[in-house]
């Protein structure tokens, strides 16, 4: 092996590829971790002849995809409650990351007790790889003290890198919202939103979180496909399936898939809220986007979603490979 193979094997063999942390959430500047090729001033000793005590490694095979379980509206009973700890312990070695897509309890005209969150807190405790959790409304805006829930939610949920050294270096946390989160994990971007379904306090503080979050995805998306290039692969997360009331996100979100990244970005939506299972190719229109929506509570195991990192494409059925059924637990 010349030194140039030398330095690549070395550096594919680290467990993460392409791990860039973000400076802060509206930075453009993006860190990197590539190593320096430049070779040694002095050269190699010669070979020794002599073979090593030790067998060599084989070579490991370099990550070709990021794996990562989605589940969502669950647990609304006690007996889900049960599934999913099972599901969450049961979570098979390939996750690198774990996905809550909202509602964390079932809606009720109960109050929303801190006692449900530190609950379910403990069950996705369980989870055998990192997890992050999107808000729901079951869990803020459909509570009856929505301003406690919201407090619950960022006490239990908003904090849950913090449990995986590895994803806390990853995660950054949005200033106004410390719900939304973005990260950029082995070259994908992953951006964790506030969408939620339900009740509609205050029509102007819905408008302006979704408009909020509308400039804030476009501005990162361009900073990441300006580092990425052809190889840009993103996943947008929250927990609505978008009705007339998310205008305010999913209108100029669609025009900027359509005239500003011309679809040469595939972009996988993924969401809960409606417990069905829907796979949706070309989402508003668009060839570049695909949505995807958990079936929720503990029917079936989290979805597998397999990101391709390593094929260049704009369809984004080729760069993500969803399997439902993944395990048993
Ligand atoms: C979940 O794990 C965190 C970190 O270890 C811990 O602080 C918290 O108390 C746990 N939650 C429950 C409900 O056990
Ligand atoms: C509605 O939200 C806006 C923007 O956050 C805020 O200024 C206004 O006071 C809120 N109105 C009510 C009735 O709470
Ligand atoms: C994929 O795109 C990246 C970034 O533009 C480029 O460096 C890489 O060579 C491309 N890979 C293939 C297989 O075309
Ligand atoms: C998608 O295209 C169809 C047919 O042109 C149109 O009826 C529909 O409103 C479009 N949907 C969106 C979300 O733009």
């Amino acid at each position: 092996m010349n030194l140039i193979t030398v330095a690549l094997f070395t550096f594919f063999s680290s467990n993460v590829v392409v791990a860039r942390g973000f400076p802060g959430f509206f930075d453009s500047e993006f860190r990197k971790t590539l190593p320096c090729f430049k070779p040694d001033v002095e050269p190699s000793t010669a070979p020794s002849g002599a073979p090593s005590e030790t067998p060599t490694q084989s070579p490991v095979v370099p990550a070709e995809t990021l794996i990562i379980y989605a589940t969502g509206d669950v647990p609304y009973s006690a007996v889900e409650a049960v599934g999913l700890m099972g599901q969450m312990q049961a979570v098979p070695s390939d996750a690198e990351l774990v996905l809550h897509v909202g509602d964390i309890r079932r809606s009720t005209t109960t109050p929303c007790l801190a006692s449900e969150y530190e609950a379910v807190q403990g069950i996705l405790n369980q989870s055998t790889a990192p997890l992050l959790v999107i808000v729901g409304d079951n869990e803020w805006n459909d509570c009856t003290n929505t301003d406690e829930a919201y407090s619950f939610f960022h006490q239990y949920f908003a904090q849950f890198e913090k449990q995986w050294s590895s994803l806390e270096a990853l995660v950054v946390r949005d200033p106004v919202y410390p719900e939304v989160f973005s990260l950029v994990q082995e070259g994908i971007l992953v951006l964790g939103l506030n969408l939620v379904g339900g009740r509609v306090h205050n029509s102007t503080e819905w408008q302006n979180r979704l408009t909020y979050q509308a400039n804030q995805v476009q501005e990162r998306i361009l900073d990441y496909w300006a580092e990425t290039g052809d190889a840009a692969k993103v996943i947008v997360t929250g927990h609505a399936d978008p009705r007339t009331r998310h205008a305010g996100f999913f209108t100029p979100f669609q025009n900027f898939v359509a005239n500003t990244l011309n679809n040469r970005v595939p972009i996988l939506y993924l969401n809960g809220d409606s417990h069905v299972y829907k796979y949706e190719p070309t989402f508003l229109n668009q060839s570049s986007l695909l949505r995807v929506m958990v079936r929720g509570g503990t029917v079936e195991a989290p979805i597998r979603i397999q990101v391709n990192l390593e094929v260049n494409t704009t369809d984004p059925s080729v760069a993500f490979t969803v399997l439902r059924n993944a395990y048993v637990w």
